[in-house]
């Protein structure tokens, strides 16, 4: 039985800021932010479109786009990092707002930018064990990245949810199930106690958690793979190459430079049994315009997302590359802070580009609003529960007002 992505659709916030203009007005060269990081715009919500608005609308978009039974939903998940509320998940909102049926799993997952992987494996193998009979499932990753004003991390903000329908022989990405490998450990490199709305961050810390991660769950990943005959050795020697492509989770762009060369590196090592191989940077950035690049240009255009980054990627590649990786297999790191992470592949299917065309991401990007580092400010100022008074667009939904400790939505 083949599982995985069968259909997906997006919602991003409204607004968004030029990094260059960003960097200007805190006084720092342009270049750091978007050669530097690697980010070009970062998106700005209003409080109206919270977590919860931001899964209900790319949901909706996902049913209109796929017609399914409704009644066939048998699991709906929402990875996040930034819900609403301690207790009633984001997920319970959804089914709300689409009125999904009563008789299925309603849950979200938390686990740093891990928590829409936790929920993608969980569907795959709640289809596979076959419990599913038949049903699919709904997956949606949904987040803020809010970091506050004048911090380290301000430039790598962003927002956005990706809702994935997952399905038996799916027509996106079927994923090699039982290939996987994880990493974790106790580390605090990014939290946000309870009742903060911007998250703590020891950025170069994390990043040597995340680099650390993904040697573990790589080369666990690899062994599985060899033993499957899912890869086999090439030319150059190195096991990563029999990837068309691989995608990885972005907290900003540029760590996706670092996370291939580590790969590239910790390759190196393995088949010289030695740790100092060198590194040609020219071969370096060759592979890496050739097997990342092209999954770098949505998160490029609205920042973190969290859980959703690793996904924005996939939709970003295969938007522009799916026929030409039909039938190849690409891999994908998850990491969440804290921390977990995974490596995992997939093979990508042939109705991949129709899949991911219906769902019109650069149309969405483009419709837009830029906005000046001023208005951001003021945005960013706004109280939770005041949002912006803007009727939701058609399909859409927006955070009205909070009552009485209950949240009110409102449909476009
Ligand atoms: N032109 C080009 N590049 C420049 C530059 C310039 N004028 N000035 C700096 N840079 C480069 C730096 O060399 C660095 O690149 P490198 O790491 O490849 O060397 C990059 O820009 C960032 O500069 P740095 O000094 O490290 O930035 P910083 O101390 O302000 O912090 C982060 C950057 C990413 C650590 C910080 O923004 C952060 O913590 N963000 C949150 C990350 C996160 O969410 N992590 C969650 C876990 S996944």
């Amino acid at each position: 039985m083949t599982v995985g992505i069968d259909s997906l659709a997006i919602a991003v916030p409204q607004r968004y800021i030029e990094l260059s203009e960003l960097a200007r007005a805190r006084g720092v060269d342009p270049a750091k932010f978007i050669t530097g990081l690697g980010t070009r715009r970062m998106a700005v919500p209003d409080p109206g479109e919270d977590t919860v608005a931001l899964a209900a609308t790319a949901v909706h978009r996902l049913l209109d786009q796929t017609g399914v039974d409704r009644s066939r939903i048998g699991l709906l998940i929402v990875g996040t990092e930034t819900g609403v509320d301690h207790s009633k998940p984001v997920a319970s909102h959804v089914q709300g707002l689409l009125g999904l049926p009563r008789s299925m799993r309603v849950f979200d997952t938390t686990h740093a930018c891990y928590g829409g992987t936790a929920g993608l494996m969980t569907a795959c193998e709640w289809i596979a064990s076959g419990v599913a009979k038949g049903r699919v499932a709904v997956v949606v990753c949904s987040d803020i990245a809010r970091y506050g004003v004048g911090t380290a991390g301000e430039p790598t903000q962003g927002a956005g949810a990706i809702a994935m329908l997952v399905t038996e022989a799916p027509r996106i990405l079927a994923i090699d199930l039982g290939v996987s490998g994880s990493s974790s450990a106790d580390v605090y490199d990014f939290w946000r106690p309870h009742g903060r709305r911007e998250a703590v961050v020891d950025g170069h810390y994390s990043i040597e958690c995340y680099l650390d991660a993904l040697g573990e769950s790589y080369r666990s990943w690899r062994a599985q793979a060899r033993e499957r005959g899912l890869i086999s050795p090439v030319a150059t020697g190195l096991s990563s190459e029999s990837l068309a492509r691989v995608i990885y989770h972005v907290p900003f762009p540029k760590m996706a430079n670092k996370a291939h060369a580590h790969v590239m590196r910790l390759e190196l090592d393995d088949a010289a049994g030695h740790a100092d191989a060198a590194l040609d940077p020219v071969v370096v950035a060759g592979r890496f315009e050739q097997q990342v690049a092209g999954s770098l240009r949505v998160c490029a255009e609205i920042g973190n997302a969290y859980t959703g980054s690793l996904y924005f990627g996939l939709l970003g590649l295969l938007e522009s590359e799916a026929g030409a990786l039909a039938n190849q297999r690409i891999g994908m790191f998850s990491y969440g802070s804290g921390c977990v992470s995974e490596f995992f592949s997939g093979v990508v299917q042939r109705y991949a580009a129709r899949m991911v065309g219906d769902a019109g991401a650069s149309a969405i990007l483009a419709q837009r609003t830029a906005i000046t580092i001023e208005e951001y400010e003021q945005v960013l100022a706004l109280a939770a529960d005041a949002p912006l008074p803007i009727a939701p667009s058609p399909g859409g939904y927006r955070l009205e007002a909070i009552r009485d400790h209950r949240r009110i939505y409102v449909a476009g």
